[in-house]
């Protein structure tokens, strides 16, 4: 079964076509984020407004490069939630048209699953029950994944969402955004021990906060302006980084302990962190867990994942009718 996911939630405007939810046949991503990073970040009128215009060429490329029709398509899948309204809409309506058009099954597909299912494109062997790290620049979730299209959130971000504190990290240190890579890039140099930096209490067993973190570097970097000194950006970001991948590795590890999870996964653009899969890899080594993580090139926004998602979608009987709307919030255990 063929699907073409299209997925618009933030500043990637993207399409694929996914066979059987595993074998991926196209992958077409378009991005505004060299204009966003103008602005530090992403501007959710700029984002819809870039999507309107990318939207169709993405899909045709997507389709072009598989060699197909709309017509040889057996469903389209869309990021219908969470996301930016504005940019949400724009691919709902999109996947709408082209779906009335054609006369396929529309499925509508929660992100954070799409970046969840990002995991079955690389691993053939990958199938739940497992317990998955999702951290993303809007979310950060500890879920068992119990079928393909059951959850169980164990915790949650109390505050900022992990890849948001390294966006915010990054501008407070004057390193570009989107800050994930930019910090990682300037830790490479840098001595992740050279600043002491506090791991913020939080009430819940598996929940994670960054709020307290973000704001120790903060003081620091003011700090020591004051002082008219400055900081060490490579050694801040190595030890920022250091923290925060120590927090989400110890938090998914005691989740996988507690539950005797044996397959353990991670997902969401911050799963690309080179420190963070080292340490959830040693860790789940250590339990005795297997480990999954995604192929780089799906841990970022993509329609690869939706496509890859959406064939479950279709199999659990999760289809929209025409009235489907966005969500700018959406629970990722909805039913
Ligand atoms: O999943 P994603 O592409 O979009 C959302 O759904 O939000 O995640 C984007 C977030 C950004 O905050 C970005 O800074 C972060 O993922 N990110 C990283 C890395 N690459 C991207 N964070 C840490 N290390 C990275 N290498
Ligand atoms: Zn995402």
């Amino acid at each position: 079964m063929y699907i073409l996911g299209i997925e618009s939630s933030c500043d990637e405007t993207a399409a694929a076509i996914v066979k059987d939810g595993r074998t991926l046949i196209s992958n077409v991503i378009s991005t505004s984020v060299q204009e966003q990073a103008l602005y530090g970040g992403v501007v959710p009128e700029i984002a819809s407004r870039r999507h309107a215009e990318y939207i169709s060429a993405t899909v045709q490329k997507a389709l072009a490069d598989a060699g197909m029709q709309p017509a040889d398509v057996d469903a389209v899948a869309v990021t219908f939630a969470p996301g930016l309204i504005g940019a949400v809409l724009v691919g709902v309506n999109f996947a709408k048209g082209l779906a009335y058009g054609t006369g396929k099954p529309l499925v509508p597909v929660h992100h954070l699953r799409g970046h969840i299912a990002a995991n079955y494109l690389t691993h053939p062997a990958l199938k739940p029950p497992f317990l998955c790290l999702v951290a993303s620049g809007g979310h950060s979730h500890i879920v068992e994944v119990a079928d393909w299209c059951r959850y169980r959130v164990l915790g949650r971000t109390v505050d900022d969402a992990a890849g948001e504190a390294f966006d915010k990290v990054a501008r407070t240190l004057g390193l570009p955004y989107p800050g994930g890579p930019s910090v990682a890039q300037a830790a490479k140099t840098g001595d992740p021990h050279a600043y002491k930096l506090p791991t913020p209490h939080v009430e819940g067993k598996y929940n994670v906060s960054f709020s307290g973190l973000k704001t120790a570097v903060m003081n620091e970097v003011h700090n020591a302006q004051q002082r008219g000194q400055e900081i060490n950006v490579p050694d801040m970001a190595a030890s920022f980084q250091e923290r925060i991948a120590q927090i989400l590795s110890k938090k998914l590890l005691a989740a996988a302990a507690d539950t005797g999870a044996t397959t353990i996964c991670l997902a969401g653009g911050v799963a690309a962190n080179g420190r963070l899969r080292q340490l959830v890899n040693d860790g789940a080594q250590k339990l005795g867990a297997k480990i999954y993580l995604p192929e780089l090139k799906f841990c970022g926004d993509n329609a690869a994942m939706i496509a890859a998602q959406g064939y479950y979608e279709y199999l659990d009987g999760n289809l929209a009718g025409w009235d489907l709307n966005g969500l700018p919030t959406l629970a990722i255990d909805y039913r």
